[in-house]
């Protein structure tokens, strides 16, 4: 037997499952690990995301729109549908960032969202 750190999952190889999580507006860029949410991510990194049900998908405001790479996510649930059927500028990309998961890396890396305008102005007034 060899000796191996293996004692904490908290350090990893999980690199080449994670996608690179830009989002527009933004000049830094984010990870998004396989398995994670856009807003575990987004917390884990101090990307401001609204959530104020904390995270149950009981409300919409972890709304954001994915650009780019939302093949790769969790499909959406009937009641993250029906979550964002109560939010404000809905469009196909629409998803809860709550309840979008990563379940596989994209081929070319990256995951692109926008959180909508309307949304980060709720947050810096301060939520
Ligand atoms: S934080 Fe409430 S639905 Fe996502």
């Amino acid at each position: 037997m060899t000796s191996s750190p293996a004692g904490s999952a908290a350090t990893g190889s999980a690199a080449t499952d994670s996608a690179r999580l830009a989002v527009r507006g933004e000049s830094r860029t984010f990870t998004l690990a396989q398995g994670q949410s856009i807003l575990e991510a987004a917390m884990a990194q101090g990307l401001a995301l609204d959530h104020a049900c904390g995270g149950v998908c009981a409300c919409s405001t972890c709304h954001v729109k994915v650009h780019r790479g939302g093949e790769c996510l969790s499909t959406a649930s009937e009641d993250e549908l029906d979550q964002l059927d109560e939010a404000r500028d809905v469009g196909l990309e629409s998803r809860l960032g709550c309840q979008a998961r990563l379940l596989r890396r994209p081929a070319d890396g990256v995951v692109e969202i926008a959180v909508p305008t309307w949304n980060v102005n709720a947050v810096r007034e301060g939520h």
